[in-house]
C-alpha cells in the first residue's frame, strides 16, 4: 500500500466514523441503529408471498432483468440492520418472479467511487445479450456519481460476480457542469438511438426544479451530458429513480426499451422525493431532439385527482424491465413499513416489494393498466366461488373457506340504481374524500367492497371499497383503502388512501382484486386501472384469527356478479 492510499483510507475512516460529511440520504438516517440485528422468526407480520429477505432493511428494486432463463432482482439492502444504511445491492434469482433464491450481494462498496454506498440504478442489455449495471455510488466526498459494472462470467446464468469498470465514475458532478452533488442519482436503463448512440437519464434537481438529466454515449463508457434535460418541471423537487420506456399504443405486450416509432407512446415515471410517491406521465418522445412532451400539459403537478400515480397507497422507487421471454413489461416497487422505527428494529426487518405487475397502455391511451403477473396464480389453492347475489344495503357477508390472512380475492359488482348516487358539487381530493367518508359513513351508492384483516368482533378491519358520486351529470367512482381501524396499535401510520377510477359503470362491472398477505393488502380496482397498496398490523386479526367480508354500507343494493377467492400458498423466498 502506498502512503497516499493509507492517507486516503485514514481519511475515509475519520469521515465515516465521525460522519463529518453527511450523505444527503432521503431516508431516515440513524448511525446508532444502522447495525442492530434481532430475531425475525415466527412473526405475524412477515409476508408469505411478497418479496422480502429473512431480515434487515430493504428499499428500492434495482436493475431487474431476465437473463438465460432466470429473473434477477437486485435491491437496496442494509446487511447490518433494520433501518436504512450501509447500502449494498443484494441479489436474488427466480424462474417465475414468485419464488426467489438469495445469492450474495452483487455490488458493494469497494472502490473510491462507491465507498460510501451503492445506491439505485438499472441494467441495460448490450448487443450480444451482455448485461451492464449502471448505479449511483457515493464517493469519499459524499458526492453522488454514476458507475458501471459488468458480469465477471457471462456463462454463469446466476450472474453472481460483477466487475466494476476501472473508468468509474463515468458521470460525476463538477464545478463546470454545476450538477448538484447531493441530487444526482439513480440512472435509468439506457436506450439505443437510430444514430447508434446510447442515452440514459439521471434523476436530479436544480433548486426546486426536478429534472431527468440526459447523457449520451457511443461506447457505454464515455458519457456526455446533453445540453438540455429530457424533461424538467419547476417546483417538483428531487426526481428519484426515473424510469423511461415505450409502450405499444395497442395491446398488452411489452417492448424493449430501445423500440421507437409510430406504434409507441412513451412513459416517464419519477419518484418525487418531496411527496414520496411515484408519478407517471404518458407523452411523445422526439428521438431527434431528445425531448419528451407529456400529453397532460401540467406534467407531474397536474390537479389532484388527475395527475397519475402507479399506486395511490404506500409505494415508491419502482422500476420496470422488459421481459423478452414473455414479451411483457414488468413493474416492481418498494413498499415501506407503516410501523414505528422501534417496532421495525424489534421485528428485525423493514420493507417488502409488491407482487411484480405486468404493465401496458389502456386502450384510451390515457393511463396504464397494471395486473399481478400471471405466475402468482400458481400459489392459489382451495378456490371459493359464489353464485351471483344481491348485496343489500347494510349487508355484511363473511367469505368463508380461505386462509384470510393469506389470500387472493376477486369480486365484481353490478350497479343499477344510479339515481341514488350522492351528488358531488365541487371537485375534491379523492384521498380526502376517502378519509372523510370512511367505510362507516353511509351514502346512496356505497361504500361497498371488502373488509380484510377483520377480527371476529370487528374491533379491527381494513376496508377496501367503492363509493359512487354523481358529478357534472356523470358517475364518478371513488376507490378507497381505509386503514383507520386496521389495528388497535395506534403507533402505526393508518392513513386512508383513495383515488378515482375511470370506469363507465353503466356498461362495465366494477371489479376489485385484493392480494392479502399478513401485513399488506394490494388492491386493484377497475381491472388494474387503479392500485392501492396498504401496510397494516392488526393485533387481533392475525393468522387464522383474520376474516374477510363482502359488505355494502350504502342504502341502495348492488349485485355481486362474481366472487372468487383463494387461499395463497407460501412462496419460497428466503
Ligand atoms: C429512493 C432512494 C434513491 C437512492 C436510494 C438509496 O428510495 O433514495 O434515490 O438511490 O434510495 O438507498
Amino acid at each position: 500500500m502506498t502512503t497516499s492510499t493509507i492517507c486516503l483510507l485514514a481519511l475515509l475512516c475519520i469521515i465515516y466514523s465521525t460522519g463529518v460529511l453527511p450523505v444527503e440520504a432521503t431516508h431516515h438516517v440513524d448511525r446508532n441503529l444502522q447495525s442492530l440485528t434481532s430475531d425475525s422468526s415466527n412473526q405475524p407480520y412477515r409476508t408469505a408471498y411478497h418479496f422480502q429477505p429473512p431480515k434487515n432493511w430493504i428499499n428500492d428494486p434495482n436493475g431487474p432483468l431476465a437473463y438465460k432463463g432466470l429473473y434477477h432482482l437486485f435491491y437496496q439492502y442494509n446487511p447490518k440492520g433494520a433501518v436504512w444504511g450501509n447500502i449494498v445491492w443484494a441479489h436474488s434469482v427466480s424462474t417465475d418472479l414468485v419464488n426467489w433464491t438469495p445469492l450474495d450481494p452483487a455490488i458493494f462498496p469497494s472502490q473510491p467511487s462507491d465507498i460510501n454506498g451503492c445506491w439505485s440504478g438499472s441494467t441495460t442489455i448490450l448487443p450480444g445479450g451482455k448485461p451492464a449495471i449502471l448505479y449511483t455510488g457515493i464517493d469519499p466526498m459524499n458526492q453522488q456519481v454514476q458507475n458501471l459494472a459488468h458480469p465477471k462470467n457471462l456463462s454463469d446464468p446466476f450472474l453472481r460476480e460483477w466487475v466494476k469498470s476501472p473508468k468509474n465514475p463515468l458521470m460525476a458532478p463538477t464545478i463546470a457542469n454545476k450538477i448538484n452533488a447531493s441530487s444526482f442519482r439513480d440512472p435509468t436503463t439506457a436506450w439505443l438511438g437510430k444514430d447508434g448512440h446510447w442515452r440514459l437519464l439521471v434523476g436530479s434537481k436544480k433548486n426546486t426544479r426536478g429534472m431527468a438529466i440526459l447523457y449520451r454515449s457511443k461506447d457505454f463508457v464515455n458519457w456526455v451530458r446533453a445540453k438540455h434535460p429530457l424533461h424538467s418541471e419547476k417546483g417538483t423537487g428531487m426526481w428519484e429513480c426515473p424510469d423511461f420506456f415505450p409502450v405499444l399504443r395497442v395491446g398488452p405486450l411489452g417492448i424493449d426499451t430501445s423500440v421507437d416509432g409510430v406504434q409507441v407512446r412513451h412513459v416517464l415515471k419519477v419518484s418525487l422525493d418531496d411527496k414520496k410517491h411515484d408519478y407517471y406521465v404518458i407523452g411523445s418522445y422526439d428521438a431527434e431532439k431528445d425531448n419528451f412532451v407529456p400529453d397532460n400539459n401540467k406534467g407531474f403537478e397536474g390537479d389532484v385527482g388527475t395527475v397519475l400515480r402507479y399506486d395511490y397507497g404506500k409505494y415508491y422507487a419502482s422500476k420496470t424491465f422488459f421481459d423478452d421471454e414473455k414479451n411483457r413489461r414488468v413493474l416492481l416497487g418498494w413498499v415501506n413499513e407503516s410501523s414505528s422505527v422501534a417496532d421495525d428494529i424489534k421485528k428485525g426487518w423493514s420493507g417488502i416489494h409488491t407482487i411484480p405487475r405486468a404493465i401496458w397502455l389502456h386502450k384510451s391511451g390515457k393511463q396504464l393498466i397494471q395486473w399481478p403477473v400471471v405466475e402468482i396464480e400458481k400459489l392459489r389453492a382451495n378456490p371459493i366461488n359464489w353464485p351471483t347475489k344481491v348485496l343489500k344495503g347494510g349487508d355484511l357477508l363473511q367469505i368463508n373457506g380461505v386462509t384470510a390472512a393469506q389470500a387472493d380475492v376477486e369480486i365484481s359488482f353490478e350497479v343499477k340504481e344510479f339515481g341514488k348516487a350522492e351528488v358531488l358539487e365541487s371537485w375534491k381530493d379523492p384521498q380526502i374524500l376517502c378519509s372523510r367518508k370512511g367505510s362507516a359513513v353511509r351514502s346512496g351508492l356505497g361504500p361497498f367492497g371488502l373488509l380484510v384483516f377483520a377480527s371476529k368482533g370487528l374491533q379491527e378491519y381494513t376496508a377496501v371499497f367503492f363509493r359512487i358520486f354523481r358529478y357534472h351529470h356523470k358517475n364518478l367512482v371513488l376507490m378507497c383503502s381505509d386503514q383507520s381501524r386496521s389495528s388497535l396499535n395506534k403507533e402505526n401510520d393508518r392513513t386512508t388512501y383513495g383515488t378515482f377510477v375511470d370506469v363507465n359503470i353503466i356498461y362495465e362491472k366494477l371489479s376489485l382484486r385484493a392480494l392479502i398477505d399478513h401485513s399488506v393488502v394490494e388492491s386493484f380496482g377497475g381491472e388494474g386501472k387503479a392500485c392501492i397498496t396498504a401496510r397494516v398490523y392488526p393485533t387481533l386479526a392475525i393468522n387464522d384469527k383474520a376474516q374477510i367480508y363482502a359488505f355494502n354500507n350504502g342504502t341502495a343494493d348492488v349485485k355481486i356478479a362474481r366472487l372468487s377467492a383463494w387461499s395463497m400458498k407460501k412462496a419460497q423466498i428466503s
